[in-house]
């Protein structure tokens, strides 16, 4: 057990300072609600170095560029792309060809692939490693039918035969680490992720991501991250706590009673890396609404030119809720985003309803790299615009 904590740099608990009282509840006799881990500390993934313990979470239809791009600058130690379909890929289909772009400013970061064929899920892996990724992310867990019913995402929980020939293939095909990321199982209740995992380890995963919910539940209830603590009992690489991460304080809960190796940040982080700055560095201030127009304006212009003007304005427009919500701004001012027809029109709305955040937006835009090399030289034919 020792000799994997040092291994990955898992918070061991050396490096947990106890409670007041150590001797109150719980396993080891630690306070687990109240010990301190360090989200500062740098860990391992094979030879990949993760700065901090908070991931991003790979989220369909949320996690392009501008997205991972923000949550590395607010401390993200890691970001993942949304799940990217592996026949897509093997077909060469543009859209899903544009997900492999990846900028200098990214990394480290995971793409994720699903798909149920293990030689084409090893293709798919050698383009995403070729595409400068540092990993190879699996998706084990998605519990979509439309991802479902072609036996890939969480119905492979059920076959783990197949899923770990896909593991083993994509380990065979790339030289970069493989992660898999899973729930706990198909239905309420069930514990295959406990069965599984140390199958997929053994099968080539470098690092594995839970999150605790059956298939079925989808994101209602809980995520229970007892199962988080069992499963890293089981495997000697680093497990990632995915689910209901959103504060420092629960972050610092749950990578405690769980010897995880870091925790990952999903719903939480969406129109609010603020979140992932507090769940980091502890720092709770709330940001100002110049910060969050200049935010929420440079996250616009970036997935423009990522998706072009056309598909960005309808992928928006769920950003607008999130960013202004919260208390931030009155509602009216995201129905009127919503409806506007074009991005240079959100922006001057934006500005009207916060003056100062143009100069903001002026210093965060010269401080960002930019041009030719941030972004992956490809041929732009294939990102089917922007
Ligand atoms: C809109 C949305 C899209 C998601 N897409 C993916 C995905 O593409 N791949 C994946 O592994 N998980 C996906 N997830 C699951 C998240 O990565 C994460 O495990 C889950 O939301 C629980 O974490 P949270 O409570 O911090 O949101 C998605 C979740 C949401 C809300």
């Amino acid at each position: 057990m020792k000799k994997r904590r040092e291994a990955h740099h898992a918070p061991s608990r050396a490096r947990i300072l106890p409670a007041e009282n150590p001797q109150r509840n719980t396993r080891g006799g630690y306070d687990f609600a109240s010990v301190q881990v360090d989200l500062r500390e740098p860990w391992r993934i094979g030879p990949v170095e993760v700065p901090t313990r908070v991931v991003l979470a790979p989220m369909a239809g949320v996690s392009v560029q501008a997205f991972r791009r923000q949550g590395r600058r607010f401390g993200a130690g890691l970001v993942c792309s949304e799940m990217v379909s592996c026949a897509g890929l093997h077909h060469g289909n543009e859209r899903t060809l544009g997900y492999l772009r990846i900028a200098s400013d990214e990394h480290p970061l995971a793409v994720q692939i699903f798909g149920s064929d293990p030689p084409v899920m090893a293709e798919a892996a050698r383009m995403v490693e070729a595409a400068g990724a540092d990993l190879v992310d699996i998706n084990f867990g998605c519990p979509v039918r439309k991802v479902t019913k072609t036996g890939a995402g969480a119905t492979l929980l059920e076959d783990p035969d197949r899923a770990c020939r896909i593991v083993g293939a994509v380990a065979q095909a790339v030289s970069v680490p493989v992660s898999v990321k899973m729930r706990r199982g198909l239905e309420d209740g069930s514990r295959a992720c406990l069965e599984v995992g140390p199958r997929l380890v053994q099968a080539g995963a470098s690092t594995l991501t839970l999150h605790p919910r059956s298939a079925r539940q989808m994101y209602t209830g809980s995520a229970d991250h007892s199962l988080t603590a069992e499963l890293v009992e089981r495997v000697e690489v680093p497990v990632i706590a995915s689910g209901d991460i959103v504060s420092r304080a629960k972050a610092q809960s749950v990578l405690a009673a769980t010897g995880a190796a870091a925790v990952m940040v999903g719903r939480g982080a969406q129109g609010n890396p603020w979140a992932v700055r507090e769940i980091v560095d502890g720092d709770a201030g709330d940001p100002t609404r110049e910060e969050v127009v200049a935010e929420l304006i440079l996250f616009v212009r970036e997935t423009v030119r990522e998706l072009g003007e056309r598909r960005a304005t309808g992928f928006l427009k769920k950003f607008y809720g999130w960013y202004l919500g919260r208390g931030r701004f009155p509602r009216p001012l995201k129905q009127e985003l919503v409806l506007c027809s074009t991005p240079a029109e959100v922006e001057r709305r934006l500005l009207a309803a916060a003056p100062g955040a143009a100069e903001l937006l002026e210093r965060l835009e010269e401080e960002l790299p930019h041009g030719d090399e941030v972004t992956l030289d490809l041929p732009i034919s294939i990102y089917g615009g922007g």
